[in-house]
């Protein structure tokens, strides 16, 4: 088995960004990519003020700041995902996108390095038959915000072998969090529960059945959910949410995983929730 030392992100999104902020803090080199320039500086700056509430509670030095963002080298060259040992692709949540992704990376990585997926619901399966190395594809699903939640969702594709299994689940614990088996269906575990969940909070809306304010109330004080299913929501990007309910209806043919009109109206709106100031709530820059 090969040693880790460099991980490769694609993508400095929200997802991306905070993948290589952990994996920097955990010692990691970290190579992170993206389509422009101004998306690669978005997410290293994104990663700074993240850094910056551990600096103020103490929990890291200034140092230790500046030698984590040091280990971070960004770059809109895919070709650089040469000098990794190991990828975690974040790219968008689309399908085409992230099989064309997968083909480049194939061409460009060695052959025994292993190329994950952070994504939320697209089958690994598929991701993988892009490749010559089906058996070295597999999922690893971060949640929102990356260096706050401590699961990993590790989903095995159809070939992906044991060896690369394990090889995620001991990265996994060398970022602190924590690695959870799932197989591979249509959202896998995390979102097939969860998505569902705030859809019907937003026909819960749509149905005139309560406000924002009075739905998220319920589900935070009557289910002692952390945040409201809509925060929730506004949090992961309303477009996020509306390619995972897409993902779950087409997946399975089954009409109870239609996306609610609202969510729809929504996204075509550019409405996609804290990323660009407005979601089912507003946010200040
Ligand atoms: N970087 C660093 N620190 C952060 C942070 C970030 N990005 N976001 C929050 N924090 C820290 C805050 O500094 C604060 O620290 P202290 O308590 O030590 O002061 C702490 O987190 C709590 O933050 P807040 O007081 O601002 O707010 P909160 O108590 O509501 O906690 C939260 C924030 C951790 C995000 C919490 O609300 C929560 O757990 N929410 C649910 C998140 C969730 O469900 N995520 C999964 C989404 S689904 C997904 O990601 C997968 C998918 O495929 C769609």
């Amino acid at each position: 088995m090969m040693e880790i030392k460099t991980m490769g992100v694609v993508g400095a999104g929200q997802m991306g960004g905070g993948i290589a902020q952990v994996a920097a803090a955990s010692g990691f080199s970290v190579v992170m990519s993206d389509i422009k320039d101004e998306f690669v500086q978005r997410g290293k700056d994104a990663i700074s003020k993240s850094l910056d509430r551990f600096v103020k509670k103490g929990k890291l030095t200034a140092e230790q700041k500046d030698e984590t963002m040091g280990r971070i080298t960004g770059t809109t060259d895919l070709s650089m995902m040469k000098n990794a040992d190991f990828v975690v692709e974040a790219a968008t949540e689309n399908e085409s996108l992230k099989l064309g992704i997968f083909r480049d990376l194939d061409g460009i990585c060695g052959e025994e390095v292993i190329l994950s997926s952070n994504t939320s619901s697209i089958s690994i399966t598929k991701i993988a038959a892009a490749t010559r190395r089906p058996g070295k594809v597999i999922g690893m699903h971060f949640m929102n915000p990356v260096p706050m939640m401590v699961l990993v969702e590790v989903i095995r594709g159809l070939e992906t072998s044991d060896e690369t299994y394990n090889t995620v689940e001991d990265l996994a614990k060398k970022l602190g969090k924590t690695p959870v088996p799932a197989n591979d269906f249509p959202g896998f575990i995390s979102n097939r529960i969860l998505m569902p969940m705030i859809n019907e909070a937003i026909y819960t809306l749509f149905e005139g059945v309560g406000t924002p304010e009075s739905i998220d109330a319920i589900m935070k004080l009557g289910m002692n959910h952390p945040m409201g299913p809509l925060t929730l929501a506004d949090l992961i990007g309303l477009d996020t949410c509306l390619a995972i309910m897409n993902v779950l209806y087409e997946g399975f043919g089954d009409p109870k995983y239609r996306p609610c009109p609202l969510l729809k109206k929504y996204v075509d709106a550019g409405f996609l929730g804290r990323k660009t100031g407005r979601g089912f709530y507003t946010y200040e820059s």
